[in-house]
């Protein structure tokens, strides 16, 4: 068999309508928008309303990547949601997309690396593509974090945001797609960003709930100091991995956690910031979400082309941390494994079939 490679061919985003401005944060925290936008970037975020959650926000990124790539559910292979806010502790959040979907042919399931969660998503997909264990897989990365804020915190509070980006990923024998992915971590560190309770070590009593944690907590100075040097490292790492010098890169997609930490990340690695996508002003930090939802606002932006070199960078709670290096195609899969006409007649039938059934 040829050798496989992983190929993104469809991508697409969800964000809540909730839009909560730094100067709704003024009203019930003690901050400003002036603080946020100079330590942060952050303009505003979304928070999931009523009835939203991740598997509900990751199944509308879902469809749509999915009819970017021009595929139907039933195709679907494998879905990983990569999350640190999953619905449920069990059943894993991607078991609720693939029902929501229709993917009855999908094995699903979650992954938890933090802010690094989509990155190792991808990774693993990458991995299992080329393995040939499957042909495609909606990777997907998505947050409801929202719900785990102390409003009350203002060193949280300003920081978070809700969302969902999901890809897909196909197979292909052409040569374009993931060159290389690198992840990292130091357990170490975990304590520095940390839910304390909910789970099995401290079980949620009404205890924890009035002490507050099952909230977020974060000691930021650290994980920023952390965050630039193993992004840039990562960086490194990767595009050496890929066989490329840092000047092959087109565009960086890194982790939207603070303005200040991607500046320091692209003058580490000397790389303009024109040639940095950055969206945290609307979105603040989504988290796993975050990196998915770029990828989808660059390419429907037209700053993704054809053979460009993109390299997506994250850090996250854990300590965890990656990178990845890939030759963007676009949408749909090159023409070696594109659907004959055969299928594309089948497909266009079942579209009828779907539109006229009632429902
Ligand atoms: N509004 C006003 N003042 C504030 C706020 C706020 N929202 N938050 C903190 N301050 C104050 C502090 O109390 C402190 O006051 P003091 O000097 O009187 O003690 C001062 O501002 C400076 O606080 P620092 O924490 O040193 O501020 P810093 O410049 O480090 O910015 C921030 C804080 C934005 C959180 C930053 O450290 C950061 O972005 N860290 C990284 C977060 C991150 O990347 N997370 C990624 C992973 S997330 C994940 O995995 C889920």
């Amino acid at each position: 068999m040829a050798k496989q490679n992983a190929v993104v061919t469809g991508w697409g985003f969800y964000a809540p309508s909730r839009v909560v401005t730094n100067f709704d944060l003024e009203k019930i925290v003690d901050t400003s928008d002036q603080w946020i936008t100079e330590r942060t970037g952050i303009k505003e975020r979304r928070f999931a309303g009523e009835g939203e959650s991740t598997a509900t926000m990751s199944t509308r990124a879902a469809r749509i990547a999915l009819e970017c790539a021009r595929m139907r559910p039933s195709e679907v292979e494998l879905i990983i949601v990569g999350t640190l806010t999953p619905d449920y502790l069990m059943p894993a959040t991607a078991c609720l997309v693939q029902t929501a979907l229709g993917a009855d042919r999908a094995g699903a399931f979650d992954i938890e690396a933090a802010c690094t969660s989509f990155v190792s998503g991808l990774a693993i997909a990458n991995g299992m593509i080329i393995a040939g264990s499957v042909k495609n897989a909606l990777v997907i990365g998505a947050e409801t974090l929202s719900r785990m804020l102390d409003m009350k915190d203002r060193t949280t509070c300003v920081v978070f945001g809700d969302g969902a980006g999901a890809v897909v990923l196909q197979a292909s024998n052409a040569s374009v797609g993931i060159e290389s992915t690198v992840l990292h971590s130091d357990g170490a560190k975990g304590e520095l960003l940390y839910v304390k309770a909910g789970a099995s070590k401290v079980p949620a009593t009404h205890e924890t709930v009035d002490k507050g944690q099952h909230f977020i907590r974060m000691q930021g100075g650290e994980v920023f100091k952390m965050a630039v040097k193993s992004m840039a490292d990562a960086a490194e790492e990767a595009i050496a991995d890929a066989g490329l010098e840092l000047k092959d890169i087109d565009i960086v997609i890194p982790h939207q956690a603070n303005k200040r930490i991607i500046e320091g990340v692209a003058k580490r690695l000397d790389i303009p910031m024109s040639k940095v996508f950055v969206n945290l002003e609307k979105y603040g930090n989504t988290s796993a979400a975050s990196i998915p939802i770029a990828i989808a606002e660059a390419a429907n932006e037209g700053r993704l082309k054809r053979g460009q070199k993109v390299l997506l960078v994250a850090f996250g709670g854990g300590f965890t941390w990656g990178a990845a290096v890939l030759e963007w195609w676009g949408s749909p899969l090159p023409a070696p494994h594109a659907p004959g006409m055969r299928e594309r007649a089948a497909r266009a039938l079942e579209d009828v079939v779907d539109r006229v059934r009632p429902t």
